[in-house]
């Protein structure tokens, strides 16, 4: 049996970035948990809820079993809520060298919370690696193309946000 996977994130709100590291991730792990960061600090553009609806949505509009992934939220510590769910990996998706820092310090974090929690990254696919969803709310923001960038479902939620 392979191995349940937690892919946490903001997800404020969802990319195309993000649902193909789920896409590549289902190759890899029977059962993916994406999981929402509830931390309303972060001043997110969605609510936790809405974000949480945007992915369910969008995981259909992907055509993935949804038997295969679930959406959730958490607060407090990753390694505790991955624990929590039975879950040894946390799943993440790298672009950039400048996420690779980042990255780099979190997994060392998490592993020296909890040795058992493996952090496993999959590169982003070619076609998404510059999109990041404060880069794809600020170009919506100011009237720009964002369409292809966002799960269908997300599209009309987001331009509502800015009124277009
Ligand atoms: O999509 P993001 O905003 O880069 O995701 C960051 C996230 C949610 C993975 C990270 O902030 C996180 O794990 N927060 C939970 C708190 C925690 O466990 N911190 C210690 C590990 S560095």
């Amino acid at each position: 049996m392979r191995a349940i996977a937690v892919y946490p994130g903001s997800f404020d709100p969802i990319t195309k970035g993000h649902t193909a590291i789920l896409a590549s991730g289902l190759v890899a792990f029977e059962k993916i948990i994406v999981a929402v960061l509830s931390n309303e600090a972060k001043e997110p553009l969605f609510s936790v809820a809405e974000r949480m609806d945007l992915i369910r949505e969008s995981v259909i509009d992907m055509g993935a079993n949804p038997d295969r992934i679930e959406v959730d939220n958490f607060d407090g510590l990753l390694v505790d809520y991955a624990k929590s769910r039975n879950a040894r990996v946390i799943l993440r998706g790298l672009r950039a060298v400048a996420d690779f820092e980042y990255e780099l310090q979190m997994a060392n974090m998490n592993r020296h919370l909890n040795p058992e929690v493996e952090t496993v990254f999959i590169m982003a696919n070619d076609a998404y690696f510059y999109v990041a969803s404060n880069l794809v709310k600020e170009v919506a923001r100011l009237g720009g193309n964002v369409s292809g960038l966002v799960p269908a479902p997300v599209l009309p939620r987001l331009l509502a946000k800015f009124d277009k």
